[in-house]
């Protein structure tokens, strides 16, 4: 099974356009200060951007090429130039060690189980000793949608048939994007969802581009990202409410996990 994101083309003009803000950039800004920082899946810098505005010492990696040049554009129009890899997180192979590692909006994305262990592998031998490794994750009943499709009978009458156009946002420059998804297949046993993307951008009214991807989700539970950080070789991993880092609740839609790389510990090999 080869995961895959649908993070490409015309959806990554999408995310530079559209995607700029959110309350996840305040939140994750601590961590950040705590630099050096790697944002991990950072995608056209949504939260990079900012804080590299803010003379944070902040690089990015993500495994779309077309994410991260939006992202590079974006940071030239400032005269900012990030340090910024093209990688698939289970093979991060940086220069650096950070003291931080933030990913928000990352895990499960694009990736299988597999590969989400490895890229806490690889998260883990990418800090300094004592530093910390912090992500958020949406739990997979957050919106209730599609449980049926995990069913046998549900699952029958996959895939879904595609969407009627919809409706179109129109970006800075007039350019026009739609955005239609479908869900194609539901894997119980590995908790993963595949979706259907596809984007569309239109110029002056006529279609310019029209991309089509697949989606990987992987879904997890509270206690299965716990065990994996700490098979991961991270301690003292603890578990807040997004946002607001309250004891989680079970109608939080979002969890955020800390995990720490031991001050004083043996390197990857001593993983348990
Ligand atoms: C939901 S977006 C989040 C982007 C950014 N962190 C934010 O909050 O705006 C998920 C990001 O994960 C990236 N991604 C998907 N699969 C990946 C993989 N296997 N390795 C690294 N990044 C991946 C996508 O390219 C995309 O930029």
């Amino acid at each position: 099974m080869v995961a895959s994101t649908w993070h490409h083309g015309v959806v990554a003009r999408w995310w530079a356009e559209f995607n700029t803000s959110g309350p996840e950039i305040d939140y994750f800004r601590r961590f950040a200060e705590a630099g050096p920082a790697l944002d991990l899946a950072c995608g056209t810098g949504r939260l990079l951007l900012p804080y590299l505005r803010d003379g944070l010492d902040v690089d990015g990696s993500d495994v779309s090429a077309d994410m991260l040049a939006c992202c590079r554009e974006a940071a030239e129009r400032e005269g900012l130039a990030p340090n910024l890899y093209a990688q698939p997180k289970h093979e991060l192979d940086l220069p650096r060690r950070y003291r931080t590692v933030f990913m928000c909006g990352g895990l499960g994305v694009g990736s299988t189980r597999a590969e989400d262990m490895q890229a806490m592998e690889r998260v883990y031998d990418h800090l300094e000793p004592g530093g910390t490794f912090v992500l958020d994750n949406e739990v997979p009943y957050a919106d209730g949608w599609g449980w049926q499709y995990w069913q046998p009978d549900g699952r029958a009458t996959l895939p879904l048939p595609r969407r009627e156009p919809g409706k179109r946002r129109v970006g800075s420059d007039g350019t026009e994007y739609e955005l239609r998804s479908r869900l194609l297949d539901v894997d119980p046993l590995e908790q993963r969802v595949m979706m259907e993307m596809q984007a569309f951008m239109w110029r002056d009214g006529e279609l310019v581009a029209e991309d089509e991807h697949l989606l990987t989700l992987t879904l997890y539970f509270k206690d299965e990202i716990v065990l994996m950080l700490e098979r991961a070789g991270f301690v003292d991993v603890t578990v807040r409410a997004a946002l607001t880092d309250a004891e989680p609740m079970g109608a939080d839609d979002f969890l955020v996990y800390t995990a720490c790389k031991p001050a004083a510990l043996p390197s990857s090999d001593g993983r348990g």
